[in-house]
Parts: C-alpha cells; sequence; structure tokens
C-alpha cells in the first residue's frame, strides 16, 4: 500500500534565518495509521506541518500527500486534509456553528445558506454528531467571543473533521484542554481512524501522547533523531541497563572491567549501571565472582528517551 504521506529530504530554511528549519527530514506514514511528530519548542513540527498542509513553500525536497504531488497538485491535497493549527484561528465574532458553516461552504460541501436551520440536512446532522462528540453541541449557536479556551479548541476540533478529512493534521491540539476532554479526544480520534481509516498525523512535545502512537518520529533543530514505533525510538535512544551492586564495589568494578563490561556508575542508587547489549546480561553476570547484593534490571520509559535526547543537545 502506497504511504498517505511520504516525506524525502524536506528541507525548510525561512528568509534570513541563520539555519535550516527544518533540515533533510524524511519519513513515511502508512494509510489509517496513528503518526507523532515529537520534538521540543523549536524543533520544526509546525514548519513540517505547515509544509505538508500547504500554507508554506518548502526549500527542497519530495512529498506526496493522499497520492498527489505536493507541489504539483496542491489544490487536490488541500480537499484531502483537515487541520488543526498551533494557534487558534476562529472568528471571534461569528457563532461557533457559522465558523463550522463558513469552513464546509469553503471545502465546497455544501451551498451557503444565511441560516442555520436552512442548511441541508445532511450538514446538520454531521455537526450536531462532531459537537456532541465533543461536548460542546448546546453552545453551538453561541458567539465564538463567550467561549473559553478549550471549547475554542474543540470547536476547531469540529470544523477540522468535518469535511471528513483523508489526513486529519493536528498541531499540538491538546493544549489548552482539560484532561477530560483531551482523553475524550483521544477516544473520538481513535474511532474516526478506526472507522474512517483517516490516518492522524500529530505534532506534541507531551510524551504520552505521542506513546499512544503507532509510530513517532522524534525530530531535534529541524533534524530526525529517532523513528520507529514507541518501543524502537525507546531502545534507539537509551539502552537498556542492569544496575547492579555488591559489598565490596571496587572488586566488582575492577572484575566488570576485566569482564569487558560496558559500565557507569549508578547516580541514584549506588553500585553500577551495566549496559544490556546483543546477547542479553546474563552471561556477563554468570561471569562475576563478587557477591552481588543487588540486581535490577531497567527498560527506558520513553520520556527517558526523550529527554535523553534534549540532554544530548
Ligand atoms: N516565520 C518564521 N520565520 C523565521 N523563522 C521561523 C519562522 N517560524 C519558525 N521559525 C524558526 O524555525 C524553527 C522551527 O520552528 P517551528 O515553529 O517549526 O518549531 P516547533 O517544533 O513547532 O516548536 P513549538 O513546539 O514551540 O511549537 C525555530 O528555530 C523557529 O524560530
Ligand atoms: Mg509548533
Amino acid at each position: 500500500m502506497e504511504p498517505v504521506i511520504q516525506v524525502s529530504e524536506l528541507v525548510k530554511r525561512y528568509r534570513k534565518a541563520e539555519r535550516n528549519a527544518v533540515d533533510g527530514v524524511s519519513f513515511a506514514v502508512e494509510p489509517g495509521s496513528f503518526f507523532a511528530l515529537l520534538g521540543p519548542n523549536g524543533a520544526g513540527k509546525t514548519t513540517t506541518i505547515s509544509v505538508l498542509t500547504t500554507t508554506l513553500r518548502p526549500t527542497s525536497g519530495q512529498l506526496r500527500v493522499a497520492g498527489h504531488d505536493l507541489l504539483r497538485e496542491p489544490d487536490a491535497v488541500r480537499r484531502q486534509l483537515g487541520i488543526i493549527f498551533q494557534k487558534p484561528s476562529l472568528d471571534l465574532n461569528l457563532t461557533a456553528e457559522e465558523n463550522v458553516r463558513l469552513h464546509a461552504v469553503l471545502y465546497g460541501l455544501y451551498p451557503m445558506r444565511p441560516a442555520y436551520r436552512l442548511m441541508p440536512a445532511g450538514y446538520r446532522a454531521q455537526v450536531q454528531h462532531l459537537a456532541e462528540v465533543l461536548g460542546i453541541a448546546g453552545e453551538m449557536s453561541q458567539p465564538v467571543r463567550t467561549f473559553s479556551g478549550g471549547m475554542r479548541r474543540k470547536l476547531e476540533i469540529v470544523r477540522s473533521l468535518i469535511h471528513e478529512p483523508r489526513v486529519l493534521f493536528l498541531d499540538e491540539p491538546t493544549t489548552g484542554l482539560d484532561p477530560a476532554s483531551r482523553r475524550d479526544l483521544w477516544a473520538y480520534l481513535k474511532a474516526v481512524r478506526q472507522r474512517g481509516g483517516t490516518t492522524v498525523f500529530l505534532t506534541t512535545h507531551y510524551i504520552e501522547e505521542a506513546e499512544a502512537a503507532d509510530r513517532i518520529c522524534v525530530i531535534h533543530r529541524g533534524r530526525v533523531v529517532s523513528l520507529g514505533s514507541t518501543d524502537e525510538v525507546k531502545a534507539d535512544l537509551v539502552e537498556d541497563y542492569v544496575s547492579i551492586d555488591a559489598e565490596d564495589g571496587a572488586a566488582l568494578a575492577a572484575e566488570l572491567e576485566g569482564l569487558g563490561a560496558r559500565f557507569a556508575p549508578d547516580p541514584e542508587l549506588g553500585g553500577f549501571r551495566v549496559a544490556v547489549k546483543g546477547a542479553g546480561i546474563h552471561p556477563l553476570l554468570a561471569a562475576v565472582r563478587t557477591p552481588l547484593t543487588r540486581v535490577r534490571t531497567h527498560t527506558p520509559t520513553l520520556e527517558e528517551a526523550y529527554l535523553e535526547i534534549l540532554e544530548r543537545s
């Protein structure tokens, strides 16, 4: 199956910038999957998403989205996308429903009618359904000006889904959402993917959100640092280790040295952290003669992996 998003050697340099905001990024996204672009502030997430949603021209690179060449057929690509921007993008003077209607009409889904009740039944059913899911059905006729930040976010989500996009881009969508709304949004996005085969492309710097993704691309300073499943990214960035200790620390260190182990002092527990590689730790531990007082295995969390990237720079 052809990937729904294919990015090869994407470079974006802003005018007068000293370095590339995106510096040779490549990845592919499978149709219907949940893909997370994870990185700290300034990593290049919004820049990447802006290029993929045709709002920003790349400096160089090849891009295909939803079966079309992004540079040659931007209109065809645009029709297949939904996007939630990092920055709020609602018209505060319109009601919630009017914001959605404007979007639906601009996408050519429905003819413009001067009132909600005059809109086609299909439109009304879709608005009602999405607004209920996001929990703002009762407020759809209110001006957006009166909405809280979280409600505005939910409205943007309703709006982005109204044309049933093949790919939904979300740039840090849960910023400003309370935990319950955040959970509801995840549940809904999951349902959207399963039911409609919609691909979800998310940027975030929340580890827990990336952890739920099928694949994660970690970027830092415009470059891909790691790419793969959660487990692959973890293994890529942080080594598993075993924390061991003995009454006679010096003897243990000498022995580990002699066995050719890679080890370092354990800053938290004392003793040593011994890297687990290839064949595993058992042959090494079996060879140690110094009596051990502690053997504790450690599997890294995605958060540790991520923090390591930040520390490395
Ligand atoms: N319009 C612009 N002009 C010049 N430089 C820009 C512009 N927009 C972003 N940049 C720079 O490009 C780099 C990547 O920015 P980008 O907004 O893509 O990061 P991000 O990963 O989305 O960060 P955040 O998590 O803070 O949203 C940063 O160094 C930023 O300063
Ligand atoms: Mg951003």
